[in-house]
């Protein structure tokens, strides 16, 4: 019998995860029953919306689940023969076995790292793409605020929002991540962690803000919202400084009153309906070598824990991903 490797939670998290929240379990592979397949971990994201399900949500002593790319290694149904590339759902395991329709069919382009289809081309563009455009309804030549901008999403929103003809600016936390904002994305670039992050914003926007992509919450929401603009909006995608249950608390939010500021959270999922859209949209783009992008790969499943706790630490740039096999 074939066997596998998961990754559990083990311990509820105490504010930031530590290794020994996590276990590496082997498990062992079922037989296929008909119309399932067997798919082997390719590369597996790790997420900073996993973080607050770690206080409730997840199980413990189960299978941490999300997103990855894998191939089919035995098949039980036609459409998926051995070999064929998926996208799925089936989190933190090496290999497993599901419904073929739980699973689905990855025509990538040999152009184009795979890995590309786990950001930029997947979710993470998603997200950014219909948070930005139809949630935070950008209009051409606005100005524009991202936070987490030498991120997976905020990078992405920050230069759809640069290609719409917007004035944009990224809030991140190194001065590395500042310079590949700066020099390869060609977005002004503020590092939140010096300086009085106020000043910085009005000077890199001084005619204000007419859309704050939100990614991070606290005080950095706290220093945008004096700032904006009447009618501004702020689509909300993550507060990830809150994740850890120790985030900074906001004060400023009366400026929503007399500025008529509109807040509004999305997930990802609600712009499903717009996926091709999206794709076509993106695609262009990249062809166009207007979407640059970076990722971190840690290699090896067993550095899952590590990789999630790096990531809320600031240490990825760009896509945090898993390398399980090649
Ligand atoms: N609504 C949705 O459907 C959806 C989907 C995907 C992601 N999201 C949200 O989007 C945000 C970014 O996610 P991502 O996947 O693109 O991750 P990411 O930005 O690639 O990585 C997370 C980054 O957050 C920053 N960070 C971590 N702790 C922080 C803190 N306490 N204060 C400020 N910044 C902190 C770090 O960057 P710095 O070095 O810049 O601090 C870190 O690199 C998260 O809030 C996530 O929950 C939402």
């Amino acid at each position: 019998m074939t066997h596998a490797q998961q990754i559990h939670l083990v311990r509820r998290p105490q504010g930031m995860p530590v290794a020994a929240d996590f276990a590496q379990v082997e498990a062992s592979v079922p037989e296929l029953a008909a119309d399932e397949v067997e798919v082997e971990a390719l590369l597996v994201s790790v997420d900073p919306y996993m973080r607050p399900r770690f206080n409730a949500d997840q199980a413990l002593a189960a299978v941490m689940p999300g997103g990855g790319i894998g191939r089919i290694a035995r098949s039980r149904a036609d459409a998926l023969p051995e070999g064929t590339l998926v996208k799925h759902g089936g989190g933190f395991q090496s290999r497993f076995v599901a419904p073929a329709r739980t699973v689905a069919r990855l025509d990538a382009d040999p152009a184009l790292p795979l890995s590309a289809y786990m950001h930029v081309l997947g979710g993470t563009g998603l997200t950014a793409w219909g948070g930005l455009l139809h949630t935070g309804a950008l209009q051409e030549g606005e100005r524009v605020l991202v936070s987490t901008a030498g991120g997976a999403v905020g990078s992405v929103a920050a230069q759809i929002a640069l290609i719409k003809g917007c004035t944009v600016a990224g809030l991140t936390g190194s001065d590395e991540k500042a310079a590949w904002l700066r020099d390869i994305a060609g977005i002004q670039a503020i590092n939140y962690r010096t300086g009085k992050l106020s000043d910085a914003i009005a000077a890199a926007l001084p005619e204000g803000i007419d859309v704050y992509f939100e990614n991070v919450g606290g005080n950095q929401l706290d220093a945008a919202l004096p700032l904006m603009r009447l009618n501004g909006r702020i689509p909300v995608c993550g507060m990830i400084s809150g994740y850890n249950g120790d985030g900074p608390g906001v004060h400023n939010l009366f400026n929503m009153i007399y500025k008529r500021l509109r807040m509004e959270g999305f997930v990802s999922t609600d712009f499903q309906s717009a996926q091709a859209a999206f794709q076509s949209e993106m695609s262009g783009w990249i062809k166009a070598g207007k979407m640059h992008w970076q990722e971190t790969i840690v290699e090896g499943f067993e550095r899952i824990p590590e990789a999630m706790i790096a990531l809320l630490n600031g240490e990825n740039a760009g896509k945090m991903l898993v390398r399980v096999a090649v």
